[in-house]
């Protein structure tokens, strides 16, 4: 199949493109590189010894999208494309209603002119109230943030789509928290600036490029205070699209499915399995709540598993001992200092 990725050299779109490539897809990536670098497609390369295409194209001009849609015959699309960053979102909504809302919307209607009407969509456990772990895909929805708010009218805009035209199979993927990287080291997340995130936080104080983690609140109603998440490998996550592109083709509806592992680990845990996996202390000290944060989230992943067959295998070991091996060898990410 030829599959049209959007946000491709992103963190989890270039691990994804990996796994399409060894399957034997064509991949044909759109990217404006907003948060991501060039060089990542070099590397891909050196890890599939595969070719494919990329356009530096923002998914919002649409005269620039519809050559795409032009010159490729495109089977299905992979929608990665979107800004992330939860506070960023807080500050500028305006900005992230936009990119991820109109980006979407420009989209669909070239995918519906060229009648390329499958679609994996990249959500979020954001959009969940998250008040009762383990979540199911039928827990209660609700952001918080205007990034989570585009989540949740994404997906409503897809659905609505759904309902519109039969032909449109659209699956979306909520996930949970991904870390690691890929086994080689040599494609992993190349965070920006200080990373907003526990994992590459944790690697950028191992690596001595920060002095220590602050952990946000240690009196949550847990077992040792901290925050409990569901950490997935990028990896596993990566090879979740693949079954979920079988998905799309199979039914011709709107299917939704949380991509975690279903087990969750509190910030202590994380650290001390990071040191335990690496050898490196990681000096950490007690700080207030994050605004926002909420105590507990896991996944139930029990629906990917029975209807698309996919669960992830990695464990939290592998991720740190992954997440520290792209660190050590891209110390500044994919650029050169
Ligand atoms: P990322 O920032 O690494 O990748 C997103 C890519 O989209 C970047 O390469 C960026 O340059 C590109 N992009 C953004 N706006 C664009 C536009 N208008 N036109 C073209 N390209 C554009 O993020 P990621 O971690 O790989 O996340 C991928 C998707 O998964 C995002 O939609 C994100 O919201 C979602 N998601 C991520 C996480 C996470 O923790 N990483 C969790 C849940 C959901
Ligand atoms: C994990 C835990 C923090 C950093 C975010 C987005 C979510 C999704 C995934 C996109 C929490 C604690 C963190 C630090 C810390 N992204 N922490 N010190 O908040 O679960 O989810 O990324 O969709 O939308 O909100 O992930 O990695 O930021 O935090 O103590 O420096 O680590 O409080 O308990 P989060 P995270």
């Amino acid at each position: 199949m030829a599959i049209l990725v959007t946000g491709g050299t992103g963190y989890i779109g270039s691990h994804t493109i990996i796994e399409l490539l060894n399957e034997g897809h064509d991949v044909v990536i759109v990217d404006n590189l907003s948060n991501s670098k060039i060089e990542v497609l070099q590397r891909i390369k050196q890890i599939t010894s595969k070719d494919f295409k990329f356009h530096e194209v923002d998914i919002l001009c649409k005269e620039a999208l519809e050559e795409i849609f032009i010159e490729n015959s495109i089977d299905a699309v992979i929608h990665f494309a979107g800004l992330k960053a939860v506070a960023e979102s807080v500050v500028k909504p305006l900005f992230y209603y936009d990119n991820n809302i109109t980006g979407t919307l420009v989209l669909c209607e070239l995918m519906e002119k060229y009648n390329v009407k499958k679609m994996v969509f990249s959500s979020s456990a954001t959009v969940y109230r998250a008040s009762n772990s383990p979540l199911t895909e039928d827990s209660e929805l609700g952001a918080t943030n205007p990034y989570g708010n585009t989540k949740l009218m994404i997906e409503q805009i897809l659905r609505d789509l759904c309902i519109s035209n039969s032909s449109w199979g659209v699956t979306i993927l909520r996930y949970f928290n991904p870390i690691g990287a890929h086994e080689s080291g040599l494609v992993g997340e190349d965070s920006v600036g200080i990373p907003n995130n526990l994992m590459p936080y944790i690697t950028q104080v191992a690596v001595g490029k920060r002095e220590q983690l602050n952990i946000y609140g240690n009196d949550y109603n847990t077992y040792d205070g901290t925050g409990i998440r569901d950490y997935i490998h990028v990896v596993d996550l990566a090879k979740g699209h693949l079954r979920a592109l079988n998905k799309i083709f199979d039914e011709e509806k709107v299917n939704v499915y949380n991509l975690g592992t279903g087990k969750g680990y509190s910030v202590l845990e994380v650290v001390h399995k990071f040191s335990k996996s690496t050898g490196i202390d990681i000096p950490y000290t007690f700080c207030n709540r994050r605004p926002g944060d909420v105590e507990v989230c896991y996944a139930d992943s029990s629906k990917a598993f029975k209807e698309l067959g996919w669960k992830s295998e990695r464990d939290l070991e592998e991720m740190c001992k992954d997440a520290w091996r792209w660190q050590t060898l891209n110390p500044y990410g994919y650029t050169e200092k």
